[in-house]
């Protein structure tokens, strides 16, 4: 139960994600558009269009592709996996890992394909030209730090951004609530900035400063803590879509050093990276200027850790920095914002003009001598492969040779004059048996066969069909051959593979193939290529054909075998390297795909900035790819959106809401701002400060309003307030013009973090390899290892970002799960004994303690008594559980 029940919610949590418009729109159309319109919209090959969602409903030749909620039953998943034996999609290519993963996934989450009208998108227009109305839009507006607004309440408006905040309550008629209580704003700052509860000392000291400047102080000294990279550096990576493996659908493949990158944005978040500088680097660590070549290097794990795919790294390039979705303008002119289609192929081109890299952490020789081990290692698979396939088809035809004998043989009707059955292989025996007795589908060679069986015929007349289907088994397999000799031969010839559509390959006559198939490969299928069984009757394979060699041949597979398992016992670690990018040798432009089709190209689209972000005449990049210009195009000052996303960005995790509510999309379709004058404000106050992070974070600290108390619990409020608080309720009940604190729940970070933390149990240690979050690992969930594949169930329960997607802000769901596991799970239940083995002293001291520990405060007499009555009854890790099971515990106020 306490296993299973989070693998539950990871698979919702992951069909959600799949679900979305968005996804289907950011990974499975545009694979589509690349690899299958060619085919599959106007010329419908095999039938099928894949164009529409009514089309692909419909299906082809061979009736509807994909079977909602079921990707190892649709057809269109088989042919893109190459599982299919027959239908292999695209022809002559394999898509790339992830893209066949993110189709699966999307079929699993069930293959829901965006309403939208069916009229065909126009082509990219040469003409397209940014109207007056779509410029003056506000955040194409460049930045203009706005005068400071007068209130009548100037006690309520402290600071510039109380005033902003004030001038709106005061024009709905909201009165700010008091502000928090010491002990309350301690714990909300601590967890805020560090991601854990304050110590009981630090509350103490906090408390007993009655200095004006106290709370500044625990802000600088937080500020300062390197938990605080640990937590703020993490919500970057949720935007980077950081990973420590890739979506593969078949094996684990993890990144061994991806951490480097997760390090890197560590530290510059820890080190005040001024943010302009923090976006060059990731975009072009490697160009720019440094003593030290590999200085901002690791930072390019930003493009080397994601999916190798353009249009994923523009949708997160531009959605992550820039909060605009560029991504959209791939198939079609944006539909909402100003964005035509050749802006999305200019930034294509210089994804396209770029290439991954590894940068050796160690030196020349080590890095040589490991690669030539790897050649080698790889070298010796492939012998071993070689060798063993040639044996399989070898062997496959000498069994097909008795053919005749093992028909007859199935029937108890070997005659004296050929070889008694005993000198028949019994397993290939016994497979005819079995064959035989299953009906066939897909061909009618065995027809006649089963009808002597039926009929119950001569032994004659057994006999001759028994020579006769032994002619057509040999016949079939050796045009088998021939025609894959041909098709060998014409690849060959051809070495652009994508050039070359399934109709020009050779092909056997489909039943013909189907009846080679279940003979001769590795599986029997039925007619929709569902496995029957796991071996052809005359296939063996790996271990299996081991008994039919000897001599010479059996002595040369266990050399091979045998030199493979030595050369991967001597393969050492791989050396440590650097996951990055670097330009090709010849960037270039690329063509705009029209409808996305990859196929039919229209214009050149010169490498550029979006058009709406440029002033005049184009700017097209000039030097290389392009990044480097790319990444001060971003970091421009007079960039509209670069230092109003980030901003918002940080508002939005104290917060717990936006100023934008959309924080990675400013067009047309996100949110209007809630208030545009204190964005700008921030936006201004940020490039004002060098782009200090910290300085935006102090500054919002710092302000009354987000000091203010979340008074939805009335306690001992006067009706003075009280009517206050029903007056506010009934204006703006979601708190949107931020009258009062925002409750939040702990994210999974958090909360698993302050678990550790109260029960003395956290390891600090910093950086380095990331380790599972199994109950063993007691160091912060930043370290964990994040999987594109299977995400930690803890973490998905908590609502922790699909890593396949940019996510701009954590959901909050609350669900029975989540309880369950906190009453539950072993992870818990150590904590709790943690907690109870730091108590000491009587048991109300105890109690106290405890109190102190968890909430930053001390118990009422009444909680005193309440918990002593209870360990009584009980013990003190039962206690200790019920407490860490509390609201108070995992909600920030
Ligand atoms: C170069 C042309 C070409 C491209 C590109 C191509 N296909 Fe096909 N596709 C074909 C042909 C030809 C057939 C019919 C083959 C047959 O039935 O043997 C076919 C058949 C299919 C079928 C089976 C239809 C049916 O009802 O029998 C599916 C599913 C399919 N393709 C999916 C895809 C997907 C998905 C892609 C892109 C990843 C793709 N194809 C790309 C040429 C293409
Ligand atoms: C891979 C190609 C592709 C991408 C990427 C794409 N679209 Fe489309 N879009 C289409 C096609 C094709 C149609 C028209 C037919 C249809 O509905 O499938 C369309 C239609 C639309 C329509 C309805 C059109 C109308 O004229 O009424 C809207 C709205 C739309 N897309 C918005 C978006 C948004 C927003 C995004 C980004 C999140 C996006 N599209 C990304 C291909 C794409």
């Amino acid at each position: 139960m306490r296993t299973l029940l989070p693998q539950l919610a990871l698979a919702a949590s992951l069909a959600h994600a799949a679900q979305t418009d968005e996804f289907f729109e950011t990974r499975v159309r545009p694979v589509f558009a690349r690899n299958c319109y060619a085919c599959h919209t106007d010329s419908q090959m095999g039938g099928l269009r894949l164009d529409s969602g009514e089309a692909v409903r419909k299906g082809g030749k061979s009736g509807p592709p994909i079977v909602p909620g079921k990707p190892d039953e649709s057809l269109l998943i088989q042919a893109i996996r190459q599982t299919h034996d027959r239908l292999k999609m695209p022809p002559g290519g394999k898509l790339k890992d992830e893209e066949v993963a993110a189709i699966a996934e999307w079929v699993k989450a069930g293959a829901v394909w965006p309403a939208g009208a069916v009229s065909e998108p126009k082509p990219a227009s040469p003409q397209y030209a940014i109207t007056d109305r779509q410029r003056a839009f506000w955040a194409f507006q460049r930045v203009r730090k706005p005068a400071i607004p007068p209130v009548k309440d100037a006690a309520a408006a402290p600071d510039a951004i109380d005033h902003f905040v004030e001038a709106k309550l005061e024009a709905q008629g909201l009165k700010p609530a008091r502000p928090a209580e010491k002990r309350v704003l301690i714990r909300r700052a601590t967890l805020d900035l560090t991601g854990l509860p304050p110590s009981p000392e630090e509350v103490d000291a906090f408390l007993a400063d009655p200095s004006a400047g106290a709370f500044a102080k625990v802000v600088d000294r937080l500020l300062a803590s390197p938990r605080y990279g640990e937590r703020w550096g993490r919500y970057w990576l949720d935007v980077a879509r950081y990973s420590d493996d890739k979506l593969n659908s078949t094996e684990d493949e993890p990144y061994p050093n991806a951490f480097r990158y997760r390090d890197w944005v560590i530290q510059a978040f820890n080190q005040d990276m001024p943010y302009n500088l923090f976006v060059k680097a990731q975009i072009a660590g490697d160009l720019l200027p440094s003593a030290d070549p590999l200085q901002w290097q690791p930072a390019l794990g930003f493009y080397a850790l994601s999916p190798e795919m353009q249009d994923e790294r523009v949708d997160a390039t531009t959605r992550g920095f820039l909060g605009l979705t560029v991504a959209c303008a791939q198939c079609h002119d944006h539909k909402f914002d100003p964005i035509p289609q050749t802006d999305y192929y200019a930034l294509q081109g210089v994804f396209s003009s770029t290439e991954m890299h590894q940068v050796p952490l160690a030196p020349k020789e080590v890095v040589d001598a490991w690669d030539a081990r790897k050649k080698a290692l790889d070298r010796a698979q492939a012998k071993l492969k070689d060798f063993l396939a040639e044996q399989t088809d070898q062997l496959g035809a000498i069994l097909a040779s008795q053919t005749a004998r093992f028909l007859l043989a199935s029937r108890n009707l070997l005659p004296a004059n050929l070889a008694p059955a005993g000198d028949l292989d019994h397993e290939t025996l016994d497979r005819w048996t079995q064959f035989l007795g299953t009906p066939k589908i897909g061909y009618p060679y065995l027809n006649h066969w089963a009808e002597l069986v039926a009929k119950g015929a001569s032994r004659d007349q057994f006999e001759t069909a028994a020579r006769e289907l032994q002619d057509k088994v040999e016949e079939v397999n050796e045009e088998k051959h021939t025609v894959d000799e041909k098709n060998k031969i014409k690849l060959g010839l051809n070495p652009s593979r994508n050039d070359m559509s399934q109709a020009d390959l050779f092909s056997l006559p489909i039943d013909q193939y189907n009846f080679w198939r279940d003979l001769f490969s590795e599986s029997r299928r039925d007619a929709g290529g569902a496995v029957k069984s796991r071996e052809g009757v005359f296939y063996y394979s790996g271990s299996n054909i081991d008994r039919f060699l000897s001599g010479e041949w059996k002595r040369r597979l266990d050399a091979l075998r045998q030199e493979v398992v030595d050369l991967k016992k001597a393969m050492p670690a791989q050396y440590p390297f650097l996951q990055t990018i670097r330009d090709i040798q010849t960037p270039h432009d690329i063509r705009v795909a029209i409808r996305g089709d990859v196929n039919n190209r229209g214009d050149v689209a010169p490498r550029q900035l979006p058009s709406i972000l440029q002033e005049g005449a184009p700017k097209h990049f000039t030097n290389g790819s392009g990044r480097l210009e790319l990444a001060e195009g971003i970091a421009d000052p007079a960039n509209p959106l670069t230092a109003r996303v980030i901003v918002n960005r940080i508002w939005l995790h104290h917060f717990g809401r936006g100023i934008v509510e959309t924080p990675s999309n400013f067009g047309n379709m996100g949110a209007a701002p809630s208030n545009q004058e204190l964005l700008d404000y921030l936006a201004a106050r940020l490039v004002e400060n060098q782009w200090s992070v910290k300085s935006i974070h102090r500054e919002i600290m710092l302000s009354a309003v987000y000091q203010r108390s979340a008074e939805d619990i009335a306690v001992n409020i006067s009706a003075n307030l009280s009517a206050n608080l029903s007056a506010n309720q009934a204006v703006d009940p979601d708190n949107r013009f931020w009258w009062r604190s925002n409750w939040q729940r702990m994210d999974a970070e958090t909360l698993r973090d302050s678990l550790l933390s109260v029960a003395g149990n956290l390891d600090l240690q910093m950086g380095g390899p990331p380790a599972p979050l199994n109950d063993k690992n007691r160091r912060r969930a930043v370290y964990g290892f994040v999987s594109r594949r299977k995400l930690d169930p803890m973490l998905a329960l908590f609502d922790f970002p699909n890593p396949n997607n940019s996510s701009e802000q954590r959901v909050v769901t609350n669900v029975p799960l989540q309880r369950l596991f906190m009453m539950n799970s072993g992870f818990v239940e150590q904590q709790a004994a943690g907690l109870a083995k730091r108590l000491s002293g009587d048991d109300g001291e105890r109690v106290r303690q405890a109190y102190r520990l968890l909430y930053g405060r001390p118990p009422s007499a009444e909680e005193v008594q309440l918990g002593v009555a209870f360990v009584r009854k009980s013990n003190w890790n039962e206690y200790a559980r019920v407490l860490l099971n509390s609201n108070e515990f995992e909600w920030v106020n």
